[in-house]
């Protein structure tokens, strides 16, 4: 019965994969779309600005925190960690074969309702690739559930590929 219910818990979610071996093809949101890493001390000045909480903030896990910026609004945000033990061990077989020893896994990604389907999620994913690449990281990885088509789409325009059916 367990197994049962892990194994569709599985089945909810897809990840995908963005293979660092070559520049990834670059996609532009609207005019004046930037992005930066925003540095805990400055996250931890003003979490509400960048749409998190202080727990948020002091997470457990190490992540980097990433935004993307129209003037000086926040158009964008995500949570970046490198994919160690704690994502490795809950990864179904056929994903885990297919992690590169140097991946990073992104969560918590978010785009205000009034600015979606202006490509800034595609923007944002190829933005944090090549700085990635540039780290000298190998993947990136993402999880999604089945049910969500608008950040799938939004994935699948920055070039990941499916791992999971
Ligand atoms: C998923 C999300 C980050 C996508 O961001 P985005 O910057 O709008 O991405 P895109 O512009 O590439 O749009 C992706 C898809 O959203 C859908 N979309 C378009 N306009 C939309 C709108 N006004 N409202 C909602 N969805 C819209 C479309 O399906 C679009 O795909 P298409 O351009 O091929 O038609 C955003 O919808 C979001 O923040 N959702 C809530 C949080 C979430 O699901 N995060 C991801 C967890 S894995």
């Amino acid at each position: 019965m367990r197994l049962t219910t892990s194994r569709s818990l599985r089945d909810e979610y897809i990840w995908l994969a963005l293979n660092l071996d070559q520049d990834p093809r670059p996609v532009s949101g609207p005019t004046g779309l930037g992005f930066r890493e925003i540095p805990r001390e400055e996250l931890e000045r003003d979490p509400a600005r960048f749409g998190v909480t202080l727990s948020d903030v002091r997470h457990p896990v190490p992540r980097r925190f990433f935004a993307g910026f129209l003037a000086d609004e926040v158009v964008y945000r995500m949570w970046v960690f490198e994919a160690h033990d704690h994502l490795l061990g809950r990864l179904p077989d056929s994903v885990r074969s297919a992690v590169l020893p140097s991946a990073l896994a992104v969560e918590g990604s978010f785009t205000p309702p009034a600015l979606r389907g202006r490509s800034i999620r595609p923007a944002a994913l190829t933005w944090l690739a090549a700085t990635a690449r540039a780290e000298g990281m190998q993947q990136i990885l993402l999880e999604i559930r089945r049910t969500n088509i608008a950040s799938l789409r939004g994935t699948l325009k920055a070039g990941f590929k499916v791992m999971t059916r």
